[in-house]
C-alpha cells in the first residue's frame, strides 16, 4: 500500500504521515528532507541557489547529512524552497523517491508532489491544509520553543512566500491531486487529525 501525504509547511502533514506509517507498519520518507539536504549542501559549498547547475552539483550529498539538525532550521527550509524549483534538481531526486514508494509492501511519503508526480498510482492520497495564520502560529510556537525570538508576523510572511513559490513553480507545483482527499487541520487536535487521516485512508483502500 502506497500512501501519499502532501501539503504546505506546518499543515501537520509530517505528523500525520508518521502516524500513518506507524499505524500501517510501513516505512516513511519525509521527502522535504531531501530538498533540505540539497539546500544545506549548496550553503556549505558556497554555491549559488539561483543557478540550476550549482544546485544539481549539490544533489550528490552524503547520506549522513540527512541526520544533521541544521536541516530542520527555517533558513534551510526557505533555501530548500528555492533549490527545489529547479527542474533538474527535482529529476535528480525523483528516482530515489519513486524507488522508496514502490518497495515491496508499500510506504508512506510526505511532501508537495507525491500524489501528483512521485506516486500518481498511490492507493491513498491525502492533501493536508490549514490556514496560513494557524500554520504560522504553530511554526512560531515551535521556533520559540527552540529559543528563537522571531516575530509571528515574520513567520507568517515567510510561510506565505514559501506557499507562493511552491505552488507557482513550473515543475511539480504544490497542488492536490485530482483524486486526493482534502483534510483541513486548522481546528483539529493532533489526535483528531490523525484519526480523520486514518478514516480517509480506510475509505480509499
Ligand atoms: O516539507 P519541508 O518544509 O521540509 O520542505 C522544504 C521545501 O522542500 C518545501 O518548501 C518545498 O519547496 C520543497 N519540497 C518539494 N517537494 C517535496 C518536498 C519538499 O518541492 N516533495
Amino acid at each position: 500500500m502506497i500512501i501519499a501525504v502532501d501539503g504546505p509547511a506546518a499543515s501537520g502533514k509530517g505528523t500525520i504521515a508518521r502516524a500513518l506509517a506507524k499505524h500501517y507498519r510501513l516505512p516513511h520518507l519525509d521527502t522535504g528532507l531531501l530538498y533540505r539536504a540539497v539546500a544545506a549542501n549548496v550553503q556549505r559549498l558556497e554555491l549559488d541557489p539561483g543557478i540550476e547547475a550549482d544546485c544539481v552539483a549539490a544533489c550528490d550529498f552524503d547520506e549522513s547529512l540527512l541526520d544533521d539538525p541544521i536541516l530542520r532550521t527555517d533558513e534551510i527550509g526557505k533555501l530548500a524552497s528555492v533549490v527545489s524549483a529547479h527542474p533538474l534538481v527535482r529529476s535528480a531526486l525523483l528516482h530515489r523517491q519513486r524507488r522508496f514508494a514502490h518497495q515491496p509492501g508499500g510506504a508512506v511519503l510526505d511532501g508537495r508532489d507525491i500524489g501528483t508526480v512521485i506516486a500518481p498510482d498511490a492507493d491513498a492520497k491525502l492533501f493536508i491544509r490549514a490556514t496560513p495564520t494557524i500554520r504560522a502560529k504553530r511554526r512560531h510556537a515551535e521556533l520559540r520553543a527552540h529559543g528563537s525570538t522571531v516575530s509571528l508576523d515574520r513567520v507568517l510572511l515567510d510561510i506565505r512566500a514559501r506557499d507562493l513559490r511552491d505552488s507557482t513553480r513550473g515543475t511539480a507545483p504544490m497542488t492536490p491531486a485530482d483524486d486526493a482527499a482534502l483534510l483541513d487541520t486548522s481546528f483539529l487536535s493532533i489526535d483528531a487529525a490523525i484519526q480523520r487521516a486514518i478514516a480517509l485512508v480506510e475509505a480509499r483502500t
